[in-house]
């Protein structure tokens, strides 16, 4: 049986180059796309500015004899979206906004006209509504059903990309988006800055002080893409630890002591709920940051 293929965009990105080598990994056939590599990938792959129509497509109907007359490259299982500009003010307001939202409606409308039908994307925690200090939300753990709230025009484009999903998954009931509100992501070298959060609380007040190691963002990944489901659904993607030492609950107390705490929190529990992550796509993360610092 052949490998199963999967078209990986921002794969030239922190997530990314991550989330191609997990594929890889686990027997996937990976092709790989970005605006900017600035390194060979060592995989198939296509520098495709996604903002323009024709060049998604392009990228999304690579199929067929290469160019070479090498390999026969079937049409592709599943695509997993992450080019984006990544976080507010990285770039102007506009910017961010015209970026993200063509490239992710390019990518959606290719698919569909395409008959690719299972698609992974990257939204984020922001839509929780980041920064939590200035949020309505009544109680932690949060879940997935809290309403969306976009405080910068990065956030906005995810929630209007998750509304582009849903839409996609209306109009095509065989279409399946999953949505992985990413928490924000660690690599190895950002661990050195957790001893410097245990000083001042404060300083990781505005998202609950979650997280999310890189390489579990990247299991998350390659479990939605194996989950079958049709529709739209979305997903919290943390660790199951906060980057605290101090107790869950003892945070909550002192700086959020108006927010209710539902059931019981394990000693660090993370505050941005990963349950329904696990329970569904069968996510189990394994890298917490206390084992790098
Ligand atoms: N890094 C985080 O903390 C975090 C948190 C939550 C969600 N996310 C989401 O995860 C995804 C990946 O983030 P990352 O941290 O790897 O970002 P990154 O900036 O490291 O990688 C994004 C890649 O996308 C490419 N790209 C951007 N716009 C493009 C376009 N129009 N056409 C082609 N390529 C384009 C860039 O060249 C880059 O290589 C993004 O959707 C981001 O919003 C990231």
């Amino acid at each position: 049986m052949s490998k199963k293929r999967v078209l990986v965009t921002g794969a030239a990105g922190k997530v990314g180059k991550v989330v191609v080598d997990d594929l890889l990994s686990h027997g996937y056939d990976i092709f790989a796309v970005d605006r900017d590599f600035k390194e060979d990938p060592g995989v198939p792959h296509m520098t495709a500015e996604l903002t323009n129509f024709g060049e998604a497509l392009d990228a999304l109907s690579s199929t067929g004899v290469d160019v070479y007359g090498r390999a026969e490259m079937n049409a592709f299982d599943a695509i997993v979206h992450l080019a984006s500009i990544p976080h507010p003010r990285e770039v102007s307001d506009a910017d961010t906004f015209s970026n993200n939202m063509v490239a992710t409606y390019n990518i959606f409308e290719s698919a569909k006209r395409l008959g690719i039908n299972n698609i992974v994307w990257s939204s984020s925690e922001t839509l929780l509504g980041i920064p939590f200090e200035q949020s309505k939300i009544e109680a932690v753990p949060v879940t997935e059903d809290v309403k969306k709230y976009g405080s910068s025009t990065y956030a906005i484009t995810k929630v209007l990309g998750e509304e582009l999903a849903e839409q996609f998954c209306l109009h095509n009931p065989e279409m399946k988006i999953a949505c992985l509100r990413l928490s924000n992501v660690m690599e190895d070298e950002d661990y050195k800055q957790f001893p410097d959060y245990q000083k001042d609380p404060n300083k990781r007040l505005w998202n609950l002080w979650s997280y999310i190691d890189v390489r579990d963002a990247a299991q998350s990944i390659r479990k939605a893409v194996e989950t079958e489901f049709k529709g739209m659904d979305t997903f919290i993607i943390t660790n199951d630890d906060t980057v605290m030492d101090t107790s869950s609950e003892e945070l909550v107390k002192e700086y959020y002591p108006n927010l209710k705490i539902n059931g019981e929190l394990t000693e660090n529990q993370t505050l941005l709920s990963n349950e329904k992550a696990k329970r569904i796509l069968g996510y189990q993360p394994q890298h917490s940051w206390r084992e790098f610092v």
